[in-house]
């Protein structure tokens, strides 16, 4: 390589590659090196030993292999030549693996556990979007999607499925992954430590727009968490709107409860205007968005099941993204 192609290959390849690699680790809303939850923090800890460790024991080879190339070359007796290999080839590998894992599996989940959560949630992965639904206790369900809200310093257990194909529930910062397997029902427990608003992701390839199934996870206190959750179970006062949003269709596929909007295809939109996102942490939610949306959702979402309704008439669609945005 030339000196000059060698430039370029540092600054355009090379380059973009670790800033991006240092700006990754700065975004603290989707990072379990920003820990806001007991497992994340379990995981971080583990995480930073393990770097540290291996930041001393590749300085220490390192030095070895200096001190062997560039030191003075002095006789050795063999008895010094095996000790050096037992004790640094063998003993010192087998002990710090060991203690490695004996501390990695102390911090796996318990594989049953009979005390009863404080909340569930039951959680269900579809392409390309959540289906979330909060179960209160009498029993009966919450349902909405593609945002999760959790109280802080209390235990929610998500009982996770999927309708399509294999997804995987992570919200780095509160702790680890779990798969999400059609036809079986897994059950993953979180507990989050601090309040703010993180970002939970789809971490298995499910289709085309696999990271395009985000959801933003608002940690609260209990108190706020208590209040925001009557309100997500209260209905929406019918407004005149509505007669279009079944007349144009999409009440087929969409819930608005209070309403006689019943379809359970796609995202319940009860209090959609009160979310942070559209789509699945794909859009910021207002007129333009669900304009552009409506017209046609696979150019936000490749292969996404909505069909586009490009075939209304702007002042229809217009009436309908008002209606849409009132649903708060
Ligand atoms: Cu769902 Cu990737």
């Amino acid at each position: 390589m030339q000196q000059g192609q060698r430039r370029s290959f540092l600054v355009f390849r090379v380059a973009p590659i670790v800033c991006a690699t240092v700006l990754v680790g700065c975004v603290s809303e989707q990072s379990m090196l920003h820990p806001a939850g007991e497992d994340a923090a379990a995981a971080a800890n583990l995480f930073w030993v393990m770097a540290a460790g291996t930041v001393v024991i590749w300085l220490i080879v390192m030095g070895i292999t200096v001190y062997a190339v560039l030191g003075k070359k002095r006789p050795t007796t063999e008895r010094f030549a095996d000790r050096f290999i037992l004790i640094g080839g063998v003993a010192f590998p087998t002990i710090t693996l060991a203690a490695l894992l004996i501390f990695g599996l102390a911090l796996l989940p318990d594989w049953v556990r009979s005390d009863r959560p404080d909340l569930r949630v039951h959680i269900t992965a579809e392409q390309y979007w959540w289906r979330v639904a909060y179960e209160l206790p009498d029993g009966a369900l919450v349902n909405t999607a593609n945002e999760l809200h959790l109280p802080a310093g209390q235990t929610a257990e998500f009982v996770l499925t999927s309708t399509d194909v294999i997804h995987s529930f992570w919200i780095p910062n509160l702790g680890g992954k779990m798969d999400v397997i059609p036809g079986r029902t897994n059950l993953w427990r979180l507990r989050p430590t601090e309040v703010g608003v993180f970002r939970g992701v789809c971490a298995e390839f499910c289709g085309p727009s696999h990271a395009l199934m985000a959801f933003p996870v608002v940690v609260h206190k209990p108190a706020s968490f208590e209040s925001w959750l009557a309100g997500e179970a209260a209905g929406i006062e019918e407004k005149e709107a509505h007669a279009l949003f079944v007349s144009a269709g999409c009440a087929a596929c969409h819930a608005v409860r209070g309403t006689n909007a019943g379809g359970a295809v796609g995202p319940d939109l009860t209090h959609f205007a009160g979310r942070r996102t559209m789509a699945a942490g794909t859009l910021p939610i207002n007129a333009e968005s669900l304009q552009s949306w409506l017209i046609d959702p696979s150019h936000h979402k490749p292969d996404v099941r909505m069909p586009g309704y490009a075939s209304l008439e702007a002042a229809e669609r217009d009436a309908l993204v008002s209606y849409l945005l009132d649903l708060k």
